[in-house]
């Protein structure tokens, strides 16, 4: 599957830019959620995962990536807003294993992510916790980044761990020539902002995309 990041949007055209990628094969919405202290940028907060909810319907997984230093406080408010699964850093609690609990009781998926430093090993004893394991193929904080394929590594060790039910998701310069080694790695979804969004015609580029993991 094919997640759109909304960094990369025209939030000035926000509902027709979601509505055009969609339609044109993207499966669900990734939101990225920074509070520039966890990561040296600020993006949004619970107001656009609730537009992102409005502009689609509620018809649309929207997954959450929370790039902030506290997940726990936020991810009801972004639960609430309209997201559908909870991604947090491993880097960003003291006790992984007890953030995943608090989030679960929001009812929503529970996703756990890493930096490009951070070693695989340190997702391991989370596994029974979360639905969604999400690779960073850049360090997190902008979209636009030249994808890390060593980070494929860590995607195979997670491949050979994972249950039948739990998704790995890989995001980062993700784009119709890095995604086939990521699909071969093993992984499941695959987060993309500007390969589509910046691109001229952006209903080619997703069909690109769809093309190489074929
Ligand atoms: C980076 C974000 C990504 C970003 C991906 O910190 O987590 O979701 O939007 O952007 P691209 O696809 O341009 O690398
Ligand atoms: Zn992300």
């Amino acid at each position: 599957m094919i997640a759109a990041s909304i960094l990369s949007a025209n939030f000035a055209r926000f509902g027709e830019d979601v509505e055009e990628v969609l339609s044109h094969g993207c499966d669900f919405l990734h939101l990225d959620v920074m509070d520039g202290h966890f990561v040296p940028n600020i993006s949004f907060g619970p107001c656009v995962v609730k537009g992102s909810k409005d502009a689609t319907g509620g018809k649309v997984y929207l997954d959450a990536h929370l790039m902030v230093s506290e997940p726990v406080k936020y991810a009801g408010p972004i639960v609430k807003a309209g997201a559908h699964s909870i991604t947090f850093h491993v880097e960003a609690v003291d006790d992984p294993i007890a953030a995943a609990r608090e989030i679960r009781k929001w009812g929503c998926h529970v996703g756990i992510t890493l930096r490009p430093m951070t070693s695989v090993e340190t997702l391991y004893p989370l596994l029974d916790e979360v639905e969604i394991v999400l690779v960073m193929s850049v360090k997190p904080g902008f979209s636009g980044q030249k994808f890390m394929p060593e980070m494929l590594a860590k995607v195979r060790e997670l491949k050979k761990r994972v249950r039948p039910n739990q998704r790995i998701e890989i995001d980062g310069g993700v784009n119709h020539e890095t995604v086939k080694a990521a699909l071969d790695a093993g992984v499941d979804w695959f987060v993309v902002a500007s390969a589509i969004f910046d691109a001229p015609n952006r209903p080619e580029a997703i069909a690109s995309i769809r093309h190489a993991m074929k």
